[in-house]
């Protein structure tokens, strides 16, 4: 409703977000999923009217009808804020009991409140929109990849273990006792087995389920864009989503994205200590071995393995309270550094730094050129005695301190592809190599010698699309031939009868002419909250999982009937402490 609506009859069914009497007149915000449209009740046109809208309570529901008028104090945060309408019927649909938060943009309800009644929660503007955006995502990348002749087809959510390296969620069997569904922690699988079927370009919008520790960006259910192509090139992926990709951010955000700069996955861990690097800023690593080993005193850097820095353009009037402060950042237990070396450079250029008494002036004044140090700059350096660890605790450094410089604004965004991915990765949990994608990512052909010698420095063709220093897509070139599979299931740990009882349905169907494929798979929770600016995918799902993996409003997971225990034959015979 607007301006030019004015003099028109209409109707409208909604909820009284809330009411206020002034006079005569009772004014009331009527709220659907489309907005707030002012109500008016006269009392001196129809006092009986007015009454009933008097005793409207919030949240009510009703439906009116009357007549478009102008307001005489427009309200510019509305898009109806100019118009109201003159009420002439009111049909009370339904009362409301006083709902246990306000429902408004700005709620009063804290988080755990508010995700017990969500359905009030996404009463919420704000709320409702993220699920409108959503809505769009999904719809517009339906519409390219048809458009790109992909198909979508739907696979089972009953089936057997699919690893992608989380836990499974498991579904006992009542027709086949003692026995255990798993539920997919993707496609994988199946979309292979969709390509030998012939099926070429495949997609699906598909819901996945992985028992791993939550974060703001992990649920336990959540859903993939998840597509494959056959007779394709590890470059033919890259084009065909990095088309989809650009189409996203045009047709709902409508922002034109560069090419997607390509970065290798050592390159990724040297210069950012992360697989998904933030690129909306620079601030690269700067490795100071050769600067800060052995031509000083200072025994940490002498006995480190890695000495790494970062140049904080301008923040050389760092405090040395805020020094400490970023010092204990680092020392938190989930970073782990033992602490934290700075060097500011003042106007004239000298360089001052929190190890000056072991190091000559030369040495920082090679450290200065080394990091390519102005006057003004802050040097901030991390070592360790592991090389990977120490660089993922500057990674962390270097994004707070991207943060407290306000280099990560919500609204830029910086996409890029990682590639040649290793392998395999070392689990000291497990004390053997694990597959870094999945164990049916193909090495890449020139290191395919590698494998009977250092399987460890064997590299991928696999890779991730990361945005602002979120993965939001991964995916590889597979393996489609049965022999090369079975080798990397025994560099995996698996016996040849492991490998044959776990995978043998995919295989035998690599012996019936397997084309070579590959794909990826995209988070759309992931995707969605970056274009919405969100702090967790949380909140771009209708009704969310808790850290504990819980859903409050429908109190879930709970307990079931002993009935439907004993007809599954299971016990629960759970540790005294959980009982
Ligand atoms: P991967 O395990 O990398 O690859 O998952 C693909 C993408 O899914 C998203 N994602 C998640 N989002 C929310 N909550 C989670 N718990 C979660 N786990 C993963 C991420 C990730 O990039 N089958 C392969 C894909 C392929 O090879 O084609 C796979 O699942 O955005």
């Amino acid at each position: 409703m607007r301006l030019a609506n004015v003099g028109e009859t209409v109707t409208l069914s909604g909820w009284v977000q809330r009411t206020r009497k002034m006079g005569g007149m009772t004014f009331a915000d009527l709220r659907d999923r489309y907005g707030i449209t002012q109500l008016v009740f006269d009392e001196s046109k129809d006092a009986d009217l007015c009454e009933r809208a008097n005793k409207m309570g919030r949240e009510w529901v009703i439906q009116i009808t009357g007549e478009v008028g102008e307001r005489e104090s427009k309200n510019k945060n509305l898009p109806t804020g100019d118009v109201e309408i003159i009420v002439r019927e009111l049909n009370v649909l339904n009362e409301s009991i006083t709902p246990p938060f306000t429902i408004e943009e700005q709620s009063d309800g804290g988080d755990d409140l508010r995700m017990k009644y969500r359905y009030l929660d996404l009463r919420r503007p704000n709320v409702r929109r993220n699920l409108e955006l959503r809505h769009k995502f999904a719809f517009e990348v339906r519409r390219y990849l048809d458009e790109q002749g992909f198909m979508e087809i739907e696979t089972p959510v009953l089936v057997n273990s699919t690893p992608e390296g989380a836990r499974d969620f498991v579904v006992p069997s009542r027709m086949n006792l003692g026995q255990f569904y798993a539920l997919p922690q993707s496609p994988q699988t199946l979309k292979q087995l969709l390509m030998v079927a012939g099926m070429d370009r495949y997609f699906q919008i598909v819901k996945c389920f992985r028992d791993e520790d939550l974060r703001a960006d992990r649920q336990p259910e959540f859903t993939q864009i998840d597509c494959e192509m056959s007779f394709v090139e590890q470059e033919d992926i890259l084009q065909v989503f990095e088309g989809l990709s650009r189409h996203l951010f045009k047709a709902i955000l409508n922002i034109d994205i560069p090419a997607l700069p390509r970065m290798t996955w050592a390159d990724a861990m040297k210069y950012y200590g992360s697989d998904k690097p933030d690129t909306r800023f620079d601030m690269k690593f700067v490795e100071l071995m050769d600067v800060l080993k052995g031509t000083g005193e200072f025994t940490v850097f002498n006995e480190a393995e890695y000495i790494g820095g970062i140049c904080c353009e301008g923040q050389a009037a760092y405090t040395r309270k805020q020094l400490d402060q970023l010092t204990d950042f680092v020392r938190r237990p989930q970073i782990g550094a033992k602490g934290l070396v700075y060097a500011r450079v003042g106007e004239d250029g000298t360089v001052k730094s929190s190890v000056d008494k072991f190091y000559t002036p030369e040495v920082l004044e090679n450290l200065k050129q080394a990091m390519n140090a102005k006057p003004g700059d802050l040097i901030l350096i991390i070592s360790g005695p592991d090389t990977l660890k120490a660089r993922k605790q500057l990674c962390e450094l270097r994004l707070e301190m991207g943060s407290r410089m306000g280099l990560r604004p919500k609204d830029k965004f910086s996409c890029l592809w990682v590639i040649d991915f290793p392998m395999y990765e070392w689990s000291d949990e497990e004390q053997r190599l694990m597959a870094m994608h999945h164990p049916f990512t193909s090495p890449k052909p020139e290191d395919i010698a590698l494998l009977d010698t250092d399987p460890a420095s064997v590299r991928a063709n696999a890779y991730d699309m990361v945005i602002n220093g979120v993965e939001v897509g991964g995916g590889s070139i597979r393996i489609h031939d049965a022999k090369l599979q079975q080798k990397i299931f025994e560099i995996l740990g698996f016996t040849p009868e492991q490998a044959q009882q776990k995978f043998g349905f995919l295989m035998n169907a690599f012996k019936y002419g397997a084309p070579p494929h590959g794909g990826l798979a995209y988070g759309l929770d992931r995707f969605v909250s970056l274009f919405a600016g969100l702090d967790s995918i949380r909140d771009c799902i209708a009704f969310p999982k808790n850290n504990s993996g819980r859903d409050v409003m429908l109190n879930a997971p709970g307990l079931i009937d002993q009935s439907q225990l004993d007809e599954l034959h299971l016990q629960i015979d759970l540790p005294a402490e959980e009982a």
